[in-house]
């Protein structure tokens, strides 16, 4: 089974194994560009750059497709989160058209090389339907359909809708698109690797340095060399004027088979806030409802099983549920301005790049990152990179205090062993939960496993410092702030902090096990 950075499984995990490297790299190599963070991004660009014939390298912290690649829903939309009614009013109607145009582009480069390396990812073209159920939706609706016209897709008002839900006004959009990822991502991965292109697994970029005209990439083990380097990480690691601009958020979703057999064919998409969204994938011949929703910041909601709750109910209102088979979610990032950061990555050496900030959209966009990223690093003009540039952000008054007075935190934070006769007194935990204990000035990030193993970490996100925040449904430590997460042991689930939480030793764990109806809260 294919792992993910999560407790849940994906429809995905559970129907595909990991993807095995075969081309290691050699350490006296030096590549034209290293590509670091094995989901789609960083496939889809590695392909490409390999392909204009560089000589590229991906390194992957955990296997292919472990961050949101393996945890997403997979809709290959034009229409985006972001409408073109609001890109129209950020930016012009000029750039709302570009955005338009790119990710056309894109799900043109998708279909290219679903039919030119005959990947088998049950790719299906789809209309989408977009409903409103209350006035102000209409409003809303009305400004979409216009803008998203004058951007040049085909979208039109139409009086019915593939769900049964009421509404007041619909709009259908064509040339959508659904796939399975995971399948796609591992053929480009082969592929990139029939082409000479390198690949390691199971190591984490500690660190990247620029010595002369080259950079030094160091891994836990090696240090790798290259003249340009790409973050496909989903946000980047380090300290950048893009944490202060991307949001992280979770996401929820399930997949369920249906009594009736009445899956629909297309999108559909309420204009609730957040959305609800559902669809249909085909895997191995069976036939799956996706819906989704709920979504909160990450950090932001106490107990993460209940978005499950009410995404479920909300779904059987419509859908004749046979079997629940996957309830998961996952992560993304907003951007300030809702278009993605692709380019130059701020406060860097100019070789350094990054992709991220695509809001719900990740799977169109990270096409349109290889697009970008290929023509900007092999030398051809990019219609789209002034769009896309990263460096469109003006400094953020106040940044550089920011920065100082979380890394203050962190230096001041102190870790310590504590004995199992203290904690015991800390915290009554029932099987499965976290919670944030305190012991005289110490703070701890104390949670049990589903064998009642104790498990305590350092609460203080190795990144700036904020407080991580317990997730029932993935047994993980979030952090509220710029999104990074943590296994209970503290090891690093997502970026952009790169070292795990300090790890709490708890002495007697048996001990524990054994008394723990003795212990009692202390906050
Ligand atoms: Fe930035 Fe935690 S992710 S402080």
């Amino acid at each position: 089974m294919l792992k993910r950075d999560g407790y849940t499984h994906s429809l995905w995990q559970d129907n595909h194994e990991p993807y095995l490297p075969v081309n290691k790299p050699d350490p006296k190599t030096i590549f034209d560009v290293i590509i670091v963070g094995g989901g789609i991004t960083g496939v889809s660009t590695a392909y490409q750059l390999q392909k204009a014939g560089k000589k590229c390298l991906i390194i992957e912290a955990y296997n292919l497709c472990f961050g949101t690649t393996g945890g997403t829903t997979a809709h290959l939309n034009t229409l985006l989160d972001t409408p073109y009614s609001t890109i129209e009013k950020k930016f012009n109607e000029e750039k709302a058209r570009l955005v338009a145009d790119s990710v056309q582009d894109a799900l043109k480069l998708i279909k290219a090389n679903i039919r030119d390396l005959d990947i088998r990812c049950e790719y299906e073209d789809a209309d989408a339907y977009l409903f409103a159920t209350d006035d102000k939706q209409v409003k809303d609706l009305e400004k979409i359909v216009e803008a998203t016209v004058e951007a040049g897709l085909h979208m039109e008002f139409i009086d019915q809708i593939p769900i049964s839900q009421e509404f007041l006004k619909a709009a259908y959009i064509t040339g959508q698109g659904k796939f399975n990822p995971i399948p796609y991502v591992m053929s480009l991965a082969a592929e990139f690797e029939k082409l000479g292109g390198r690949m390691l697994t199971q190591s984490r970029v500690m660190e990247v340095k620029e010595e002369g005209d080259k950079l030094n990439v160091n891994t836990e083990t090696d240090t790798w060399i290259a003249d340009q380097l790409i973050y496909a990480t989903h946000i980047p690691p380090g300290v950048n004027l893009l944490h202060l601009r991307c949001v992280p958020w979770r996401s929820y979703a399930l997949a369920a088979t249906l009594a009736d057999d009445n899956y629909p064919d297309d999108l559909i998409y309420d204009m609730e806030d957040p959305y609800h969204y559902y669809r249909t994938q085909t895997i191995n011949g069976e036939k799956f409802l996706i819906a989704g929703g709920k979504d909160h910041k990450t950090g932001h909601e106490e107990n993460t099983e209940r978005p499950f709750q009410l995404l479920e109910a909300h779904v059987r209102k419509y859908f004749d549920i046979k079997h629940m088979v996957n309830e998961w979610s996952s992560q993304y990032y907003e951007s300030a301005d809702g278009l993605p950061y692709i380019g130059h990555l701020p406060g860097t050496p100019e070789r350094i790049f990054v992709a991220t900030g695509f809001g719900g959209n990740g799977m169109i966009y990270s096409s349109v990152a290889a697009i970008v990223l290929r023509d900007m690093l092999t030398g051809l003009d990019s219609p789209y990179e002034n769009l896309y540039d990263p460096n469109r952000l003006k400094p953020v008054a106040g940044f550089s205090s920011f920065v100082q007075h979380n890394t203050g935190v962190i230096k001041e934070y102190f870790k310590k062993l504590i004995p199992f006769e203290k904690i015991s007194t800390l915290s009554e935990l029932a099987a499965g939960e976290g919670r944030l204990v305190r012991f005289g000035d110490h703070s701890i990030a104390l949670s049990k496993d589903a064998w009642n193993r104790f498990h305590a970490v350092s609460p203080k996100c190795t990144h700036l410092g904020c407080e991580v925040q317990w997730n029932i449904a993935e047994q993980s430590w979030d952090c509220p702030c710029h999104g990074a997460r943590y296994n209970t042991d503290g090891k690093v689930l997502n970026g952009p902090a790169h070292e795990g939480l300090d790890k709490i030793a708890v002495d007697g764990q048996r001990e524990i096990q054994a008394n723990h109806k003795g212990l009692k809260k202390d906050f």
